[in-house]
């Protein structure tokens, strides 16, 4: 079978490395891909939101199986057109993506699958946003409704912040017509944890909870960025509160959608916000997470373009995956600056010295005349599995000391909350 892996991060070098362990894999396409897909696939050309000309693709090329990694080529209805044309899917139609490229229906969906989350407020303009603050006297999580690049979401610390935020939003355009509208959140506490399952239009297959970190420095300071590490499994997320998070969470939201008649057929990702009084949903994503599809796929012992082909068929019945019992952490090296303002071009030394089993996930990364060159913000994500989260931890920091290249930064906290937790089973 040719399959074809939708996009140019480093989700989708792992998606693209995990698919040609396939036996049943003939070759596997990237659209666009990136540096390090160009080394083990073949690097089309295409944009990921080039719908006609992926359809075109899949017809000539004949491929057996599209796999979608970003949000904006679900929006951009690759899954339809791809689906209209007869074509193997793995990933949402542009309506059931509405789950995560509009905020408010989100909320509206989980009202109606009676889903916990945070309470919340849709605002068109910016004076009644700021009037309801103002009278409320307490900060809100300010989300702009539509896709915006992991830009969106923003987490003030009080009433005077949440009306700048809705000033940055709605007034200065940063994220652009993504904010015309936006979802004020009531701001709650508890510990974080993403929970991605595949869905089938119907069956739900949870995949191993994983923990990402989104904020810029150690600690959870500095900005929001689009993923700095991440660790699976989670010692505060177990297999009992997974299946739960599925019977509350996954299982209502996916019976919505089908009785809606949009089918969520695809990666089901929800950002869950674990609480004294029970889980919360903060998001949903319509897609693999990055870097959480880093941590999870290398811990899948099982074929994964069977389990693609499976739910993009609507026969997930009886699917059970194998899951490796290692711990694997994953730290995302940056160029200096990032998410703000940064240089590339710089020479990455070190990756031909990495230990055997080490993955290094490319992101941002152009091939040069004599090796890698940083070409973006998030360069590289490094993986490490280990036998204990201890263990995958040293090695995935050990291997980052073999990486350099000028202005490398990253975040050297990533699962050290983990190691005072109970052991692995
Ligand atoms: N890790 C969060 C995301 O993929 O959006």
């Amino acid at each position: 079978m040719n399959v074809l892996v939708v996009g140019a991060g480093a989700r989708e070098h792992a998606l693209t490395w995990k698919a040609l362990q396939s036996p049943l894999t003939d070759a596997v396409y990237c659209a666009p891909g990136n540096a390090a897909t160009a080394a083990i696939a073949v690097n089309t050309g295409l944009q990921a939101t080039d719908v006609d000309g992926i359809a075109r693709f899949n017809a000539a090329r004949d491929i057996g199986l599209t796999v979608i990694g970003p949000e904006a080529a679900v929006d951009a209805g690759l899954a339809d057109r791809l689906a209209q044309s007869g074509r193997l899917v793995f990933g949402p139609t542009k309506a059931a993506g509405r789950i995560e490229s509009s905020k408010a229906f989100a909320k509206s969906l989980m009202a109606r699958a009676e889903v916990a989350t945070p309470a919340y407020r849709v605002f068109e303009d910016p004076t009644s946003a700021k009037d309801f603050v103002r009278g409320e006297r307490r900060p809100f999580v300010v989300k702009a409704d539509g896709l915006a690049k992991g830009k969106g979401t923003l987490v003030p610390r009080d009433a005077e912040e949440t009306l700048e935020c809705i000033d940055t939003l709605m007034l200065r355009k940063t994220v652009g017509a993504a904010a015309d509208r936006i979802v004020l959140e009531e701001k709650i506490d508890g510990r974080e944890v993403s929970l991605m399952a595949l869905v089938d239009g119907e069956r739900v297959v949870a995949l191993p909870p994983a923990c990402d970190y989104k904020r810029a420095f150690d600690d959870d300071k500095g900005p929001n960025t689009g993923g700095m590490g991440g660790y699976s499994p989670v010692s505060f997320f177990d297999d009992d509160d997974v299946a739960r998070a599925v019977e509350t969470v996954l299982r209502p939201v996916a019976r919505v959608l089908r009785e809606d008649g949009t089918p969520y057929r695809g990666c089901l990702y929800a950002g869950l916000m674990v609480t004294p009084s029970g889980v919360q949903v903060l998001e949903f994503n319509a897609r693999f997470g990055d870097p959480e599809a880093q941590v999870v796929l290398p811990r899948l012992v099982d074929d994964l373009v069977p389990l693609l082909v499976a739910t993009a068929r609507g026969d997930l019945a009886g699917v059970t995956p194998s899951w490796s019992s290692s711990a694997s952490v994953a730290v995302v090296l940056t160029s200096h600056g990032y998410p703000g303002s940064y240089q590339t071009g710089y020479s990455i030394d070190g990756l031909g010295t990495l230990e055997a089993g080490i993955l290094a996930f490319h992101a941002g990364t152009t091939a040069g005349a004599t090796g890698y060159l940083t070409a973006g913000g998030r360069v590289l994500t490094l993986v490490a599995l280990g036998e204990s989260m201890a263990q995958a931890r040293e090695r995935a920091y050990r291997n980052v000391d073999r990486i350099s290249f000028h202005g490398v930064t990253y975040r050297r906290d990533l699962a050290l909350r983990e190691l005072s937790a109970p052991a692995l089973p």
